[in-house]
């Protein structure tokens, strides 16, 4: 008999923690005003974060005083990694999320070379980015790809992971197995800003 009250008290404790869980997630995602037109905060993760991590970082070993940007940070899940090991190199994380910009604030509170800005990346200054993160949505590209190619300086590397830039060829890109699991690599170049780019802009 206690072990019959025992379980039918565990299981109202259990429904009622979830219960709170699904609230809090809806609270968030209700507060969060452009939840239904923007990715949610997934994190990069697995073989193809490991990969954009190892690969930037090889880059940025060869350079001095580069400036990497995420925009849409997340959790900081790309850029608090490649912060720890090259302090030399200036890391800037723009999320919309007031949770995940949170949490990212507070993981690189001890950091001094990043900064994260809970802001709409629309309305940033990406001109001094030498390296950009994007990992958006496939209807988000062509807006952020013209923002890229028209306030990013030339040279400036995007490393844009599972979702392709309609409008730009990539330099480079890597494969783990499939579509999602795929990596691009762009080169920001002015001389291929045509006039329909510039018009749109306008
Ligand atoms: C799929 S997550 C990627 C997170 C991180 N870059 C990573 O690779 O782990 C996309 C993030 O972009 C943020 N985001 C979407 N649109 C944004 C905007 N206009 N301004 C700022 N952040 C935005 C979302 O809140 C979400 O956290």
């Amino acid at each position: 008999m206690n072990l019959f009250l025992f379980l039918i008290l565990l299981l109202q404790i259990l429904s009622m923690l979830f219960i709170v869980v699904i609230s809090a997630i809806g609270i968030y995602f209700f507060f969060n005003s452009q939840f239904l037109s923007n990715p949610p905060p997934v994190p990069s993760s697995g073989k193809i974060k490991t990969k954009i991590i190892d690969d930037v970082a090889s880059v940025l070993a060869k350079r001095k005083k580069q400036v990497v940007m995420d925009l849409g940070s997340g959790w900081g899940t790309l850029l608090l990694p490649l912060a720890r090991k090259f302090p030399n190199h200036r890391f800037i994380g723009i999320e919309y999320g007031f949770i995940p910009c949170l949490v990212s604030k507070f993981r690189a509170r001890k950091m001094k070379n990043i900064t994260f800005y809970r802001q709409n990346f629309f309305n940033s200054n990406i001109s001094k980015a030498d390296i950009i993160f994007l990992f958006l949505w496939t209807r988000m590209m062509p807006k952020i790809s013209k923002k890229c190619q028209s306030e990013a300086k030339e040279g400036t590397l995007l490393y844009v992971n599972r979702f392709p830039i309609p409008d730009m060829k990539a330099k480079r890109e890597v494969s783990l197995g499939c579509k999602y699991d795929t990596y691009y690599i762009y080169e920001v170049q002015k001389r291929h800003l045509n006039k329909k780019t510039l018009s749109a802009k306008k």
